[in-house]
């Protein structure tokens, strides 16, 4: 055992949605390895080492408390850590690029690189070098070429193993994982790096769902995964347009549709356009791969996933204004829902933000309540228009006199409110906007909602 008698010291550079998560789970699973989360946000690390941890994800909170201080640590102390680390997985952020070449599209590697530059200038051994964040295909090459430039004696393994954890699932997506990828070199001492992980993994997850690659299809399997993902909303999207043009009903449809074993039900369910940190920046990093190997059709057929997720929030903003006699000026308006999905308190691209800013450029007084993201949703509303803008914890508060309720997010008890109680304090006529098809419709018309849901054609009393 190295230190403190702990079998392997394993190290996570980036303490976010991911690196805390996985980090928990590993530590949780391997009691005789000691793993350690640093970060350069002294709040993030703080927040860690806390009551108030700095992400909200179901049974996160109570599996870091079992393991915190025992073989779970947070530090500051990047520099020390590297140094004493076997295992390095790398899970900082890799945002779109907004400057210079690639701009809005390309990945911004600028904190992947610091982070091999420090790897490499704090490390006295050997160590496996685990690519956590989404990369775009040949990173791993680049991180070679940097950890091993100028007269550096030592010898660094690269690995991929892409993280697919979903937010809000993620300690069951992490603990019941449907595959954990590795890529690695098809030499022996990347041979053996790779058994280092299948080592760490083989704790919980059965050897069946371990999948080993080349480091290249590794990280290409990622992008496809979350494009993958992303295109089947923005079929199923696209599919509730002409539902709403035809009377066709797109819960209908997509169930019909999901039940042909070689399409599968999953990821069908239209809404106001996907969120969350990944899809559409994943989509775009392939994107500009695809027109950096000149594979143009390719490029746009992808570019097209985004484009139409921009058209489906649009839409969403649309069919409120025209159901509402095509003005929204001084109407107040109840946004049930900011995060990007339930169970989290993310808000990170979330179509919440677009949608609220429309609404806002139409003049429209918000009343923005949500249970984990109302923290971030002032955050990312800040400055636009902060006077027609409030925050408000209760639903009922804040539905109370308003002429219209957009749901973006499905969080549970949305579906559990009392909206006959609801609709007797709104104006009249009153609407409901049902952007995730999440709520019994015909109950809510037969109240006497005007109700519009995404995908089907309106219920409604003028
Ligand atoms: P995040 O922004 O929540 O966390 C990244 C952390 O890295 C931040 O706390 C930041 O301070 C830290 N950091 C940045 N540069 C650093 C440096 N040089 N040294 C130390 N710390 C540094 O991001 P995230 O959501 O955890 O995503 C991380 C990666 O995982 C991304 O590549 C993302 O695409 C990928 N990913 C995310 C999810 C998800 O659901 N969020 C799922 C799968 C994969
Ligand atoms: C996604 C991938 O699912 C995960 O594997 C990857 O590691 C990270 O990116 P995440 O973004 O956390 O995870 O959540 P996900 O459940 O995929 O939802 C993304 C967005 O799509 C959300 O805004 C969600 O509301 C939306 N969505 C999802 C739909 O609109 N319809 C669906 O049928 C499914």
């Amino acid at each position: 055992m190295t230190q403190s008698n702990f079998k392997k010291n394993i190290l996570c550079i980036g303490a976010g949605y991911v690196g805390g998560p996985t980090m928990t789970v590993i530590a949780n699973k391997c009691p005789e390895y000691k793993v350690t989360i640093v970060d350069i946000s002294k709040e993030r690390i703080a927040a860690w080492n806390s009551d108030r941890l700095p992400i909200f994800e179901p049974g996160l909170e109570e599996r870091v408390l079992k393991v915190r201080g025992k073989n779970l640590f947070f530090s500051t102390d990047i520099d020390t850590c590297i140094n004493q680390a076997d295992i390095i997985f790398v899970s900082v952020n890799t945002p779109t690029k907004n400057f210079g070449e690639g701009a809005g599209k390309a990945v911004d590697l600028q904190f992947i690189e610091q982070t091999a530059r420090r790897i490499k200038e704090n490390s006295s051994s050997n160590k496996i070098v685990v690519e956590k964040s989404t990369l775009p295909v040949r990173a791993a090459e680049t991180l070679d070429t940097i950890l091993h430039s100028g007269n550096n004696k030592i010898q660094f393994e690269i690995l991929s193993n892409p993280e697919f954890m979903a937010e809000g699932t993620g300690i069951r997506d992490m603990e019941f994982p449907d595959r954990v990828l590795i890529g690695s070199k098809d030499t022996p001492t990347g041979l053996a790096a790779r058994q280092e992980l299948i080592d760490l993994y083989s704790h919980w997850v059965p050897e069946k769902n371990l999948i080993t690659t080349n480091l290249w299809s590794s990280e290409l399997s990622k992008l496809v995964s979350n494009a993958f993902l992303a295109q089947r909303i923005s079929s199923i999207n696209s599919i509730a347009a002409i539902c709403e043009a035809t009377e066709a009903d797109v819960t209908e449809v997509s169930n019909a549709v999901g039940r042909d074993s070689r399409i599968g039900a999953k990821f069908l369910n239209a809404g106001p356009g996907f969120g969350g940190s990944c899809f559409r920046k994943d989509i775009l990093n392939l994107v500009y791969l695809s027109e950096y190997y000149q594979l143009n059709e390719v490029a746009s057929f992808w570019e097209q996933v985004v484009s139409l997720n921009d058209y489906q929030m649009e839409r969403y903003v649309k069919r409120i204004l025209q159901a509402m006699f095509n003005t929204l000026v001084d109407k107040k308006l109840a946004v049930l829902g900011f995060a990007f999905k339930p169970d989290t308190g993310d808000t990170r691209d979330a179509p919440a933000i677009y949608i609220c800013k429309r609404l806002l450029e139409e003049k429209a007084c918000l009343r923005i309540t949500d249970p984990h993201a109302l923290e971030n949703a002032r955050k990312d509303l800040q400055g636009i228009d902060d006077n027609n803008v409030e925050y408000i914890i209760d639903p009922y508060k804040a539905a109370e006199g308003v002429h219209g309720i957009a749901l973006i997010t499905d969080w549970a008890e949305y579906s559990q409110l009392d909206y006959q109680k609801i609709f007797d304090k709104m104006e009249k006529p009153a609407f409901i906007f049902d952007g995730r098809n999440h709520l019994n419709h015909r109950e809510l018309f037969d109240i006497g909602f005007n109700v519009y849901a995404v995908g089907k054609a309106p219920l409604t009393h003028i």
